[in-house]
């Protein structure tokens, strides 16, 4: 089988990596990929998988590609390609892909759809509103004393949120949002949220229009700096299972979102085939929906993926072809850690360009994976291209041996400016 993996981040580095493992794939070619990616070999014939160079939103390019060399099957990575519409496109064309269409990663991609759809179909999340008008959204502000998050309504790479609790802070975020336009037109309408509290867990669930199959627990690490100060970034670390929830509460909660969310989407008539991953916060007084993405996690996937024992071609064919029913997710009794390795100045301004140092070193250690994210080749050696850089996972029987292998590992690397957290999954060690 001839797979065309869309994206270029730690994500797609993971799932390429998975994919690659599988007996039934004999060429992979990765649109746009990076340089971990293009070292990856496929288990089946040692063939190495390709880069090939179109930006996995650039729809026309990659169409007129996939004509050419027919892949059997297409599996997407990120948001902005869903939002692109590449979905649709090549199902119109009659190429087989795994994702959401356009209509429904409106999940992710619009906060207001998404808020909407919960409040009308029951499931828990926070008390907000949506506003075009920032006088309005002011009000609303007020109504909730200040304590919220304001959000830009469309895509922002993660970072269209800015939390508040007080007055004065709440309405500087919606200026900032509303009429300075820090996200761009993905600011034109805001949701606001009142300010949930308790501990943040990631959800996966693996979905074909009519079944749902939830993953085990994982936790990320959304400010750029040790305990939980800093700017929000895209994900600085995660790690599964996070220790908040046993099986028949981590049940329990899918029960409460995902039993409304499917029945919600038979009743507005949305084909979510694809995966869908809620950010939820277990709060006092139970689960709470923070907000829907409409594809796998980043760093998520870089700890979900070594857990996984199943062939990842036969569940996202499965996801794509409505015969998820049928199928059983089997995971490793293993924790996971991944500790994101990031540029200086990250989620500002940040350079590119700086030469990593001891990726073979670390390449040698058992039971420890390094997933690119922001990576390059310059003449011949890996370069710094991106905000966050590496995922340095691995895997052990316990979660504390999982953090102290992947930050053993971290120590081995190095380049100019390299930042990363120390506190990646010290809650879940608490
Ligand atoms: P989002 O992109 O909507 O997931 O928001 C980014 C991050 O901001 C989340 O992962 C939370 O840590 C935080 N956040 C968002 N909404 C809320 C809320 N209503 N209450 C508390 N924290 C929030
Ligand atoms: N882990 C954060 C995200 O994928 O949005």
């Amino acid at each position: 089988m001839k797979l065309l993996v869309l994206g270029s981040g730690g994500r797609e580095h993971a799932l390429v990596w998975k994919l690659a493992q599988s007996p039934q794939v004999t060429a992979m070619s990765v649109a746009p990929g990076n340089a971990g990616i293009a070292a990856e070999r496929l288990v089946a014939n040692g063939a190495l998988v390709q880069n090939v160079a179109i930006g996995a939103e650039d729809v026309p390019a990659l169409l007129a590609w996939a004509r050419e060399h027919r892949p059997d099957f297409t599996v997407v990575g990120p948001d902005g390609a869903l939002a692109a519409g590449v979905v649709d496109a090549f199902q119109a064309a009659g190429f087989k892909i795994w994702g959401p269409t356009r209509q429904a990663a409106r999940f992710e991609a619009s906060k207001a759809f998404s808020q909407d759809f919960m409040v009308r179909h029951g499931i828990p999340t926070a008390r907000s509103g949506t506003f075009s008008d920032p006088v309005a959204a002011k009000r609303f502000c007020a109504e909730l004393g200040g304590r919220c998050a304001v959000k830009a309504d469309g895509l922002a790479l993660g970072k269209g949120v800015l939390l508040a609790t007080d007055l004065p802070a709440a309405e500087r975020a919606v200026d900032e949002i509303m009429v300075d336009r820090a996200f761009g037109t993905a600011g034109a309408q805001v949701v606001v949220q009142e300010l949930l509290e308790g501990m943040e867990i990631s959800l996966h669930a693996l979905c074909d229009g009519r079944t749902a199959k939830l993953f085990p627990t994982s936790q990320d690490h959304k400010r750029a700096l040790d305990g939980d100060l800093g700017l929000n970034t895209g994900g600085m670390g995660t790690y599964s299972p996070a220790p908040f929830l046993d099986d028949a509460q981590l049940d329990d909660v899918g029960h409460r979102i995902l039993g409304p969310w499917l029945a919600g989407c038979v009743a507005d008539g949305i084909d979510f085939r694809g995966l869908l991953y809620p950010g939820v916060m277990l709060t006092a007084s139970g689960p709470k929906v923070i907000e829907f993405n409409a594809r796998f996690g980043d760093p998520e996937t870089q700890v979900y993926l070594p857990r996984l024992e199943n062939d990842l071609v036969d569940l996202l064919l499965a996801s794509a072809e409505g015969r998820l029913d049928a199928v059983g997710l089997r995971w490793s009794s293993d924790a996971c850690v991944c500790v994101v390795v990031a540029s200086g100045g990250y989620p500002g301004h940040y350079e590119k360009g700086k030469r990593i140092h001891g990726l073979d070193d670390v390449a040698a250690l058992p039971d420890v994976k390094v997933f690119h994210a922001g990576t390059t080749l310059k003449d011949g050696q890996v370069v710094t291209n991106g905000g966050r850089v590496l995922g340095v996972t691995a895997w052990a029987p316990t979660l504390a041996g999982a953090r102290d292998k992947a930050y053993a590992a971290v120590d081995k690397l190095c380049f100019e400016g390299m930042h990363f957290r120390r506190d990646i999954a010290a809650k879940g060690l608490k």
